[in-house]
């Protein structure tokens, strides 16, 4: 960590213009934030460059609009969230990033805000354009990366921008890289994993690297459908990857390699429909137009106990459909069992991405982890010993 210039309260800002990369990537639905925990954390830091009288511009993306404007994926809800939360008084640009934009940033008077319109309506972004990143850097005196979550991707408001101004880490960032470098240093064996969410092909990189260091692999969320269904079991209607079948074979065969014991739902809650409510389904029993929305009651005791069995514990990814209530059962009795234990026999867990912690909202187990990341694609890449570009460039030369 010290080989990372991070920012500090002995860099002078008052009266100079600070570029903070947020992510202010949060679901919004009909104009309205159903989850603003990203949002909440990264706001006392804010406050406190509008104290120091800085000027603040932020750059965030959200979504994935592939250099178009889509005008659902505006960042306009955000800024009449931050216009009332925020200290200062919070402005927003809209208009292409060119010398128009530089003035704007200009003209704000210390302890302001001028928010950027979704960084990846411009497609210079994505592709870490440097006359793009140039001109994003004339916005700023000095540059902050506060968004380790996006610290994954070589995109020019993350990468390239840091060629052109004195550039830093900001304090969250820090920690975050500090708990999970202290985590995977430190882990105590057995370790077990437990990894969710819809996609195997997108995890296959971190399934395979985890399966080198830990004793368990719990599969849970859509992506054990393609586990059941290479087992030959039926699994109806429910959601599987095309061609995922060579992608479970591998990693079956690493596990094996490795003695790391994979573990898969042995039961389930099924519905016809996502919005519908759960039927307990033994795997048998599965019929043609069921789709698995969450794991059942007997995976939910193995999973209790193989917690039990372990002195560390990485979860990532949602064990079900959890937007639908009526199957957030799984997740979060994963949740209670991991915070119990951390509570009760120093358990070290670290538990991350934006699906888990939407997941478990609201229920106070968020406060109990050894450490929660909102990260999900740079958390992963992390725990795979990836170096990530964003972080990189941060290096002290
Ligand atoms: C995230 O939600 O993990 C970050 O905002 C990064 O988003 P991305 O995967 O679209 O780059």
């Amino acid at each position: 960590m010290s080989d990372l210039k991070i920012f500090s309260k002995d860099i002078p800002i008052n009266g100079k213009r600070v570029i903070v990369r947020l992510d202010l990537n949060v679901p919004i639905n009909n104009s309205k934030i159903d989850d603003d925990t990203r949002i909440k954390v990264i706001e006392p830091f804010i406050n406190k460059l509008i104290e120091n009288k800085a000027k603040v511009v932020l750059l965030s993306h959200l979504g994935r609009p592939k250099g178009k404007v889509i005008s659902k994926l505006s960042l306009k809800p955000i800024f009449n969230y931050l216009e009332k939360k925020l200290n200062g008084k919070v402005h927003f640009y809209r208009e292409r990033i060119d010398s128009k934009a530089i003035d704007a940033s200009n003209k704000l008077k210390s302890g302001e805000v001028l928010l950027f319109e979704n960084i990846r309506f411009f497609k210079e972004e994505e592709n870490d354009e440097e006359t793009f990143a140039k001109n994003l850097s004339k916005l700023g005196d000095i540059y902050i990366n506060e968004a380790f979550s996006c610290s994954h991707r070589k995109q020019a408001s993350i990468h390239k921008i840091t060629k052109f101004i004195d550039s830093y880490g900001g304090p969250i960032l820090e920690k975050e890289i500090q708990s999970i470098n202290l985590i995977i240093k430190n882990k105590k064996k057995p370790v077990t994993c437990i990894i969710g969410g819809s996609k195997v092909s997108t995890k296959i990189n971190i399934l395979s690297s985890l399966l080198e260091s830990a004793d368990n692999l719990v599969i849970v969320g859509a992506m054990a459908n393609n586990f059941l269904k290479f087992k030959g079991i039926n699994v109806g209607a429910s959601l599987v990857e095309k061609g995922s079948e060579n992608t479970v074979k591998n990693i079956n065969t690493l596990a094996e390699k490795n003695k790391c014991n994979i573990i898969i739902p042995v039961d389930c809650n099924t519905s016809s429909h996502v919005n519908g409510s759960p039927t307990y389904k033994s795997l048998k029993n599965i019929g043609s137009e069921d789709m698995i929305l969450d794991i059942g009651k007997n995976t939910i005791n193995l999973i209790n106990k193989t917690i039990d069995g372990s002195n560390t514990v990485f979860w990532n990814g949602p064990a079900g459909y959890y937007e639908n209530k009526n199957f957030s059962a799984g997740s979060l009795s994963i949740g209670k069992k991991i915070a119990e234990n951390t509570k009760s026999k120093s358990l070290i867990s670290i538990v991350g991405g934006g699906d888990t912690v939407a997941a478990i909202k609201n229920t106070g187990l968020e406060k109990t982890f050894t450490h929660l990341s909102t990260a999900g694609g740079a958390f992963l890449e992390s725990l795979e010993g990836k170096e990530l570009p964003g972080i990189k460039v941060l290096k002290k030369s």
